[in-house]
């Protein structure tokens, strides 16, 4: 039973709860919420979210911290909703933040999961086929996840999916109907002033109908007077998504969130794959648990990084193979190393929103 301000629940967990996910300090669980504030349904799939271990200071402010935000944010369709918080425990080391359920789970896993059955709709000259030559074209696959030109969804067959059947194929209609959706969330988090300060593809879910949705908001900050902010402190750090200026000063901003979304904008046509492969990292990385980089350092003070050195001498990884031309081009302009030159959220949607209309 749990009862927090205006998101009143009362909510069990299923047993044995499948555990979705887990990072450092924190993990998610799935479970049955009964009698949801606002609910249509009266039993609904929800995932809630708790610290590990609840002698960690550090992982329950974050998730506290992640609580203000999600309740400041409000509901966005690409932006994972918060649906309620059982806070009656918290002196005793208890959170649990229900969020809905993505039933896709993350992206970067989605991605590693449909590598050996995507298809490429992208010619030798980084131009999208047009849909006579994907109706002529002998596919050895046809693509099976189609997309609703109107509303940019991917349209998912949900059963054969929950069946765990992952033969099916995703296209390069997806990933850009994807990339689109991040960067309607991404706006709509610029525009109530929020910074993410972790935005990677694991960090986005999957819901119904192919729903992309930004979620993950412990190191979210909302800016109140100024438009960027210094990280102190010596908490770990998504290195290989970091922008430049967040590397080397430690500054956070919503530009330093767009390099990041060219991160993932890299790691979605690459289906998937680290960042900056080939790169051996110092000795000062911790994986966290699901074997991601973050790091533990004094930014800035850290001249053997090898990578930060290389990334200020210019650096930039390629456009890969599957990237539609004008997404390289995306990808080079987040990376700049100015960041007012980069471009914004919302002109990168009317970017894709064009190329997309063109196409189909
Ligand atoms: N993994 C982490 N959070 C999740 C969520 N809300 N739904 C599904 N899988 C998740």
């Amino acid at each position: 039973m749990g009862e927090s301000g205006s998101y009143a629940c009362q909510w069990k967990v299923s047993f044995p709860g499948i555990q979705l996910g887990t990072g450092c300090f924190g993990r998610v669980v799935k479970a049955e919420a009964v009698g949801l504030k606002d609910s249509e349904e009266a039993v609904k799939t929800i995932a809630v979210k708790m610290v590990r271990s609840q002698a960690n200071i550090e992982a329950m402010e974050a998730l506290i911290s992640e609580l203000k935000i999600l309740v400041y944010l409000g509901s966005h369709l690409n932006v994972v909703n918060l649906l309620g918080a059982c806070t009656k425990q918290i002196h005793k080391g208890e959170l649990f933040v229900i969020v809905e359920y993505c039933r896709f789970g993350n992206l970067q896993t989605f991605l590693i999961n449909h590598r050996n059955s995507f298809v490429n709709l992208v010619d030798e000259f980084g131009n999208l086929k047009t849909q006579h030559e994907i109706e002529s074209n002998n596919f050895t696959r046809k693509p099976t996840y189609g997309i609703n030109p109107s509303i940019f969804l991917a349209d998912f067959n949900l059963e054969e999916e929950l069946d765990g059947n992952l033969d099916r194929s995703i296209s390069t209609t997806n990933l850009i109907s994807w990339s689109f959706q991040m960067a309607r969330g991404m706006d709509y988090l610029v525009s109530k002033k929020v910074l993410h300060g972790d935005l990677a593809a694991r960090n986005i879910l999957l819901a119904d109908d192919g729903v992309a949705k930004v979620a993950d908001f412990g190191m979210a900050k909302k800016m109140y007077y100024e438009d960027c902010y210094e990280k102190r402190g010596q908490g770990l750090l998504p290195v290989n998504w970091m922008a430049i200026e967040s590397l080397t000063d430690r500054i956070f901003s919503s530009q330093s969130d767009v390099w990041s979304y060219g991160i993932v904008l890299w790691e979605l046509f690459s289906l998937g794959r680290v960042p900056y492969p080939g790169w051996t990292f110092p000795s000062i990385i911790k994986m966290n648990c699901r074997g991601y980089e973050y790091v533990s350092v004094n930014l800035g003070m850290d001249v053997g990084h090898i990578l930060m050195k290389e990334i200020l001498n210019g650096y930039r990884m390629d456009k890969p193979e599957l990237a539609p031309k004008f997404f390289g081009e995306m990808m080079a302009d987040c990376w700049k190393s100015d960041p007012k030159e980069r471009p914004t959220f919302s002109q990168m949607e009317k970017v894709i929103c064009g190329h997309m209309e063109s196409s189909v």
